[in-house]
């Protein structure tokens, strides 16, 4: 089983991180080869670290994400990994206008992947406190542990 997944947000250095740290470390729990990336749909944080707050609620849950660097999603993307995993109704609509025509990879909204969690988002905590980012970490584990046992089927 090899699976390519690219997770999306609006900066790169909040909420995709996360994603992308949560799903990495759920695979290597369970042995499965995983293609893991993220990306932002803006520019403002090119080459940035993870916020701070976001790396300690990965850090407080085991996952190291310090290494990450924010980048912005481009067309190639969409022909690179099989799925695209927007974080919330905003960003998937944005990312589906991004989509070229002919592109490969499927997209889907993280929660969707949920069962009774269809259709929420993943909400924004780049303006709250730290208590955002450890419900974003929750979100994000229960998305990615989802997201997983349907690939595993597949
Ligand atoms: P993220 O959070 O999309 O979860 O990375 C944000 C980070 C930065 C900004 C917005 C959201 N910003 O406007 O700079």
């Amino acid at each position: 089983m090899n699976h390519s997944i690219l997770f999306v947000c609006l900066g790169n250095i909040c909420r995709s991180p996360m994603a992308e740290g949560a799903m990495r470390a759920a695979g290597e729990d369970r042995g499965a080869a995983l293609v893991v990336d993220s990306a932002g749909t803006g520019s403002w944080h090119i080459g940035d670290p993870p916020d701070r707050r976001a790396q300690a609620a990965a850090m407080a849950n085991g996952v190291d994400i310090s290494g990450q660097r924010a980048r912005q999603i481009v067309a190639a993307d969409f022909d690179r990994f099989d799925r695209i995993v927007a974080m919330d109704r905003s960003v998937f609509a944005d990312v589906q206008a991004l989509r070229p025509k002919a592109a490969r990879g499927a997209i889907s909204l993280l929660l969707d992947h949920v069962p009774g969690r269809e259709g929420q988002d993943v909400v924004d905590p780049y303006y709250g406190g730290e208590n955002g980012f450890l419900e974003v970490w929750s979100d994000v584990a229960e998305g990615a542990e989802a997201l997983l046992a349907k690939i595993a089927r597949a």
